[in-house]
C-alpha cells in the first residue's frame, strides 16, 4: 500500500464507540491494560493460571536471560490436550459440543467434549503403539474435517511434535517440509472434499516420499474420507479406522515441561527456503486462550465460534484447535470452499448454527462484497455478535461493509494483527473496550509492548511511520526456527542490534502511528508477498521458475489486485535455445503448471510476461520496484540507478505490444 492511500485512509473520521449493553457483559474491561502495565510479568503469570490447567506450577514466569531465545514458565509442567479436552469434561462440561463439523456435501457431525475427549485418547494410544513419543516429529496432512484436530491434539498429548502442511502444498513441498524435520509418520486422507469434487491427497505424500532417502517415515496413517482409489504400500500405509480399532479407549495424560516443542510451522521468508516456526507449549497455549477468550468476547456457555482459517495455517493451529479448545468454546468447523455449492454457503452455515462470533480474512469479505449484498441479505445473520479480520490490512470499505451486511450494523469489528511467528494475537481492539476505527488494527493487546521504530530504533512520534517492532518477548512467541538457530537470531533479531542494547524483535511489516497513537499496517518492508491473507515468498517462487529447463533468469514481485490483496506476477528470461522453440503464452503456461508442482496452486502466479532482460542495479541487484510499477500498469519510477536505463522501456514497449 502506497503512503498516500495511506494518509487518505488516515483521515478516516468514522468511529464506533461500544455500545453499553455490550460492555456491560463483555469479558475484557479496560483495567486489563492497567493490570499488566503495572507489572507485566506477574500479569502474564495470573492470566496462565487462571486459564489453563497446570499440573505442576511454575515459579519462574520468564527466564530471558539466553535472549533472543525465551522460556516461558520453564519449571512448570502441564498437557496441551489435557487443557483443552479432558479438564472440561472433569468440571462437567462433557456434553458441551466441542464442533458442528460441516462437510462441503453437506455431511455433518456435531462432536462433544466427552467425544472428542475419546477420540483423541484413542488417536494417542495409537501414536504411542506406532512408537511415537516425546519429541518425535509427524507430519499432518489433512483437510478440514475432524480427525485434523484429533491428529493434532493426539500429538500434543504424547508430547510430540506436529508440523500441519496445508492440504494444497504440492508433493515437492510436502517432501522439503517432511525432510527438513525428519518426520517419523506422515498422517494423511485419501482425500477431502474441494469445489463438489475429490481432491485427492495421498498422491502427493506418496509422491513426496517416492524418492530416495526417506529414512524417517516409518508409517503413513491414511483416514478414509471420500472413498477415492489410493495406492498403497504395504507394511508403510495404515488405514486410520482399522487402526483406531485395535487400540484402548483409556489413556492418561502425562504432564510436561513447559517448553516441550508442541509444533512446527512452516512459513516463507525472504530466502528460497521456507523456514520452519517453533513453537512451545505453555506460553503459546496462554496467550491463545487469553486472546481468544478477550479478543473475541467468548462466552463459552452461550456463544458458537467459528474462525474459517484451514488448520494448515498459524490461524487454524491458534484460533480453531488450541485458543477455542482450551477455552472450552463451541465451534463451528467447515471443510470445503465458501461458494460450494452456492456462494452463499458461509451464511447458510451461520444461520444453521446460530455462530455468534466469525471470523475471517479481508480477501473473503472483499470477494463477498464484489457479489453483493443481496447474498448475505437472504440469511438470518442476526446470531452474529462480533467479527473479526486476520491476515492483511482492511480496507475501511470492507471493514464497514463487514459491519454493514454481515454484522448488522452493531457488531464489534476486531482486525486483529499477527504472525505465525508471533503465535498468537498482538495488536487488536478489545470489544465492549476500543473505540473502533475503520482500517486500523489499532493497539497492543494487554501485556504486549508494540512500537514503530524508525532505522535508528527510536520511536517515531504520533502521525510518523517506520518499522513495526516487539519491545519485549512475550509468551506465545516462536522459540526459533527449527534446526537453524543463527537465521533466527538474523531474521528477526538482528534489525535493531545495532542501535538498541536490548533485543528487540523486528516483524518485517511497515506501520503508522496516527494522531491518537494507534497502529496502521502497511504490509511487508521485505520481500515477502501476501496473497489472500497467506504469506509467500518472491525467492521461493523464483527459484521455483529457475528450476524448469527452459528459463534463464526470473524476478517476482507481489502486484496490488482488488480482491487478494496482492498477487504473483513473473517475469522470465527464457533460455536462449527455448525462445524460438516457444510461444511466450505457451511458456508462461507451462511455468504456470509447474510452479503449482513445486510449491502449490496457491504459489501459482496470475500473469507471467516473457522477457528478454531485467532491470538491473550496477551491482546486479533485481529492482522489483520498477516491475511492480509494470505489473500494476503505472508510469514507471526512477531508473536512473539502472546499470541499463532503457532496459525498463524495453519491457513496458514490449507488454504494451504483446
Ligand atoms: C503477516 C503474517 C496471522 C495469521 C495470518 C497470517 C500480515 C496479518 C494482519 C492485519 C495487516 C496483517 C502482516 C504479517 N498481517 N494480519 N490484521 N493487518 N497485516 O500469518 O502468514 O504469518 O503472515 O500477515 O504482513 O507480517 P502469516
Amino acid at each position: 500500500m502506497s503512503n498516500t492511500s495511506i494518509d487518505s485512509l488516515q483521515h478516516e473520521e468514522r468511529r464506533f464507540p461500544p455500545t453499553a449493553s455490550f460492555s456491560a457483559t463483555a469479558v475484557a474491561t479496560s483495567a486489563l491494560y492497567d493490570e499488566a502495565k503495572a507489572d507485566r510479568l506477574a500479569f502474564w503469570a495470573r492470566q496462565s493460571r487462571d486459564l489453563l490447567h497446570w499440573h505442576k506450577d511454575f515459579t519462574q514466569t520468564l527466564d530471558w536471560s539466553n535472549a533472543p531465545f525465551a522460556r516461558w514458565f520453564a519449571d512448570g509442567e502441564l498437557n496441551v490436550a489435557y487443557n483443552c479436552l479432558d479438564r472440561h469434561v472433569l468440571a462437567g462440561n462433557g456434553d458441551r459440543i466441542a464442533i458442528h463439523w460441516e462437510g462441503e456435501p453437506g455431511d455433518s457431525r456435531d462432536i462433544s467434549y466427552a467425544e472428542l475427549t475419546a477420540e483423541v485418547k484413542r488417536a494417542a494410544n495409537l501414536l504411542t503403539k506406532l512408537g511415537i513419543g516425546k519429541g518425535d516429529r509427524v507430519a499432518i496432512y489433512l483437510p478440514m474435517i475432524p480427525e485434523a484436530v484429533v491428529s493434532m491434539l493426539a500429538v500434543a498429548r504424547v508430547g510430540a511434535v506436529h508440523s500441519v502442511i496445508f492440504g494444497g502444498f504440492s508433493a515437492e513441498s510436502l517432501r522439503s517440509r517432511i525432510d527438513d524435520a525428519s518426520a517419523k509418520l506422515v498422517i494423511t486422507a485419501d482425500g477431502g472434499w474441494r469445489k463438489g469434487r475429490v481432491s485427492p491427497l495421498k498422491p502427493a505424500v506418496d509422491g513426496a516420499l517416492a524418492k530416495e532417502g526417506d529414512l524417517s517415515v516409518e508409517h503413513v496413517l491414511v483416514v478414509k474420507r471420500c472413498d477415492n482409489d489410493v495406492e498403497w504400500t504395504e507394511g508403510r500405509d495404515l488405514w486410520w479406522h482399522e487402526e483406531i480399532e485395535t487400540v484402548d479407549a483409556e489413556h492418561e495424560a502425562e504432564a510436561f515441561e513447559a517448553e516441550q516443542p508442541l509444533f512446527i510451522l512452516y512459513t516463507s521468508g525472504t530466502t528460497g527456503k521456507p523456514k520452519g516456526i517453533l513453537h512451545t507449549t505453555g506460553g503459546y497455549l496462554t496467550q491463545v486462550a487469553f486472546t481468544h477468550k478477550n479478543v473475541f468476547d467468548l462466552h463459552p456457555e452461550t456463544d458458537v465460534y467459528w474462525c474459517t482459517a484451514d488448520v494448515g495455517w498459524i490461524t487454524g493451529h491458534s484460533y480453531v484447535v488450541y485458543g477455542p479448545l482450551a477455552n472450552g468454546a463451541t465451534q463451528v468447523l467447515y471443510e470445503g470452499t465458501p461458494d460450494t455449492p452456492h456462494p452463499g454457503r458461509w451464511w447458510e452455515i451461520i444461520q444453521k448454527y446460530g455462530v455468534t462470533i466469525f471470523y475471517t480474512a479481508p480477501t473473503a469479505i472483499r470477494s463477498f462484497m464484489k457479489l453483493g449484498r443481496e447474498i448475505p441479505d437472504s440469511f438470518d445473520l442476526s446470531s452474529l455478535r462480533v467479527l473479526g479480520s486476520v491476515g492483511e490490512p482492511i480496507n475501511p470499505e470492507a471493514w464497514v461493509w463487514y459491519r454493514e451486511v454481515i454484522g448488522g450494523g452493531s457488531t464489534p469489528i476486531v482486525d486483529t494483527w499477527w504472525q505465525t511467528e508471533t503465535g498468537a494475537i498482538m495488536i487488536s481492539a478489545l470489544p465492549g473496550v476500543t473505540i473502533t476505527k475503520p482500517g486500523s488494527a489499532q493497539v497492543p493487546v494487554p501485556g504486549i509492548t508494540i512500537e514503530v521504530l524508525d532505522e535508528a530504533g527510536t520511536p517515531v512520534p504520533a502521525g510518523g511511520g517506520g518499522l513495526l517492532a516487539v519491545t519485549e518477548p512475550w509468551p506465545s512467541m516462536l522459540r526459533g526456527i527449527w534446526g537453524d538457530p543463527e537465521r533466527f537470531k538474523e531474521t528477526y533479531w538482528d534489525k535493531f542490534a545495532a542501535v538498541l542494547d536490548k533485543p528487540v524483535y523486528f516483524a518485517g511489516d511497515g506501520a503508522r502511528l496516527d494522531e491518537d497513537g494507534d497502529i496502521w499496517l502497511l504490509g511487508r518492508v521485505d520481500d515477502v508477498m501476501n496473497v489472500s491473507g497467506h504469506r509467500l515468498s518472491t525467492a521461493e517462487i523464483e527459484s521455483a521458475l529457475v528450476s524448469h529447463p527452459i528459463v534463464a533468469e526470473s524476478a517476482v514481485v507481489g502486484a496490488a489486485d482488488e480482491t487478494t490483496g496482492q498477487a504473483v506476477v513473473a517475469f522470465v528470461i527464457l533460455r536462449s535455445e527455448h525462445v524460438e522453440h516457444q510461444t511466450p503464452d505457451e511458456a508462461s503456461a507451462l511455468l504456470r503448471i509447474h510452479v503449482s508442482e513445486q510449491i502449490g496452486a496457491i504459489a501459482r502466479p496470475r500473469e507471467i510476461f516473457i522477457v528478454a532482460e531485467l532491470p538491473k542495479t550496477r551491482s546486479g541487484k533485481i529492482m522489483r520496484r520498477l516491475l511492480q510499477d509494470v505489473a500494476e500498469g503505472r508510469a514507471i519510477g526512477d531508473t536512473t540507478t539502472l546499470a541499463d536505463t532503457s532496459v525498463m522501456q524495453i519491457i513496458s514497449d514490449k507488454l504494451s505490444k504483446g
